[in-house]
């Protein structure tokens, strides 16, 4: 729990309108609770402040959007809430632990045990078959689902033997979005899972990613900077040179299948 002085982005709201809001979004305690978060990549005598003081919460089954331009700190932010990366200062909870003290070996624990990646280009064992890229991860995880039940939840139930130069861009990126939600991740992280593909795919891709935030339950969050994308979200949280400059809860969630740009 974060100490009870942290003031949540929506205390604004009237405890009647909190019920109400709650009632249609998720909620709960908070499975991150980051405070204060900074990164300075240094290299020489030049410093980089990618992040400057983030502070943010990510409730359960919650579906956020970060939106921002280039180099506003997306990427830094969501690699510091995966594991991937460590903040200069400030703190990251994930449930009750606080990441920022776990060493390397914690680190790649919590990643392999707790958190799904997604990312713009698909990272998929080219002399592997779908179902083998999948069952990378399900081999070593502790509770997974079936590569074949990872692969049917993206639509590639027909596509368990092809190799991914047998399969379109709109399908590797399925592909790997079965391996990462096969371990049943209690956060499913996407950094810009529609970079590479044509407005059609990356629609199919969105759709994928919508369901299993609902059939699974799984904390979600996807980088853009394309903001017809943060209709789909409960919450847009909106980067601008590593700080938060805005924040908004939809009043409803937009379907992918919805989305025009
Ligand atoms: N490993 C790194 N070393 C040095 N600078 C970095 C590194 N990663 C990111 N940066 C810098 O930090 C800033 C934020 O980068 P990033 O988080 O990748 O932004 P975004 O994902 O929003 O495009 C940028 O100025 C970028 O050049
Ligand atoms: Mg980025």
């Amino acid at each position: 729990m974060p100490p009870a002085a942290s003031p949540r982005p929506e205390s604004t709201a009237s405890s009647a309108s909190l019920l109400a809001e709650r009632s249609t979004a998720p909620s709960g305690d908070p499975v991150f609770v980051a405070q204060g978060v900074t990164r300075v990549f240094r290299s020489g005598a030049t410093e980089v402040h990618a992040l400057r003081g983030i502070d943010l919460e990510l409730y359960a089954g919650e579906f956020v959007v970060l939106l921002g331009p280039s180099g506003s700190g997306k990427s830094t932010l969501l690699n510091i809430l995966g594991g991937l990366d460590v903040p200069t200062s400030g703190s990251v909870r994930f449930r009750d632990h606080d990441l920022t003290t776990w060493d390397d070996a914690a680190l790649t624990h919590y990643r392999r045990e707790h958190v799904g990646f997604v990312f713009q280009f698909y990272n998929l064992m080219p002399t592997l078959t779908a179902r083998e890229n999948v069952a990378v991860v399900t081999d070593i995880a502790r509770d997974p689902m079936s590569p074949e039940e990872a692969l049917r939840r993206v639509g590639l139930g027909e596509h368990l033997d092809r190799f991914p130069a047998e399969l379109s861009g709109g399908e590797q990126q399925r592909v790997a979005i079965a391996r990462s939600i096969a371990k049943r991740p209690d956060v499913l992280l996407c950094d810009e899972p529609t970079g590479a593909l044509d407005v059609k795919t990356g629609i199919t891709v969105l759709e994928v990613i919508e369901r299993l935030n609902r059939e699974l339950g799984t904390t979600t969050v996807i980088i853009t900077h394309n903001a017809v994308i943060a209709a789909m979200a409960d919450r847009v949280i909106t980067l601008s040179d590593g700080r938060i400059a805005s924040h908004q809860r939809n009043p409803a969630r937009a379907s992918a299948a919805s989305l025009v740009w």
